[in-house]
């Protein structure tokens, strides 16, 4: 069954919780919480526009070209500037922003570097555009191996919805064309320190079940499916388990021309 707006707002929620240590060593790296005006972009239903509108950053602002999210995050964020558009033709003037950023949104969009220049455009010279989290699922490691099918499924299901799996190799490649400064480009680290808690593995394998209707065969492979959601389940249960996405950040300049 498709996942609701809502749904959609508890999985956004779940993922900032992955790179919030890469967030907030970057945000005080880069200088965010100390800007006026900040743009976040593809912002979703939200999750990180409340998080900044909490900030001592004077006005936050938020962008998606999905009307359900915006009306989630318009609830959800009630301190932030909530606007509906495409990010690759803005609705903003030129040189407004002082940081200009997005988290897991490249990887969605028809045209990256040119929603790369776009957040250039709009971002003061002086200030920085900020690449939060692209994932490369040509990079994931699943263990136990018989779980490397859940990959195949992920990526395909990826494509078919006209997403690439393997934006995140491209980031750093794209910085560069955009012309940004500065730059430095790595990938968030992961720890397994505690056991997962039950929603997060449910919350895993609803997207496990949504990924499903975007692949061919799916009667055959909801069959498998189950199989391999009980190798998952079990091997979590032992402790076993272990899945890392390579998910890439890159921030840069925006120098005066
Ligand atoms: C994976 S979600 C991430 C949402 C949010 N950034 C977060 O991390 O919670 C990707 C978001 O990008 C938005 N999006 C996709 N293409 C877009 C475009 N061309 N312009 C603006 N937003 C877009 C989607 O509507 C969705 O909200």
């Amino acid at each position: 069954m498709p996942l609701s707006p809502r749904d959609w707002h508890q999985r956004f929620e779940l993922q900032s919780q992955w790179t919030q240590d890469t967030r907030d060593h970057l945000y005080s790296r880069a200088g965010v919480l100390k800007s006026q005006r900040v743009l976040d972009v593809g912002c979703g239903t939200g999750v990180l526009t409340k998080e900044l509108s909490q900030s001592s950053i004077n006005s936050t602002i938020g962008l998606d070209i999905k009307s359900e999210y915006i009306d989630i995050a318009a609830s959800f964020a009630p301190t932030a500037f909530l606007s509906l558009g495409d990010a690759h033709i803005m609705p903003f003037k030129s040189s407004v922003f002082d940081f200009c950023l997005c988290h897991y949104l490249l990887m969605w969009v028809e045209n990256p570097l040119a929603v790369l220049l776009e957040m250039k455009r709009v971002t003061i010279p002086g200030g920085a555009v900020l690449v939060l989290a692209e994932p490369d699922y040509g990079g994931r490691i699943d263990y136990p191996q018989k779980l490397a099918v859940l990959n195949e499924w992920q990526t395909t299901a990826l494509q078919n919805q006209g997403a690439n799996p393997f934006m995140g190799r491209k980031l750093k490649a794209i910085f560069h064309q955009a012309g940004l400064n500065d730059i430095e480009v790595g990938v968030i680290g992961a720890q397994w320190k505690n056991a997962t808690p039950e929603h997060e593995l449910n919350s895993e394998w609803e997207i496990i079940q949504s990924d499903l209707e975007f692949i061919n065969n799916t009667s055959e492979v909801v069959k498998s499916s189950e199989e391999i959601r009980k190798i998952d389940l079990a091997a979590w249960a032992t402790g076993e388990r272990i899945i890392y996405v390579p998910t890439f950040y890159a921030w840069g300049k925006v120098i005066k021309d």
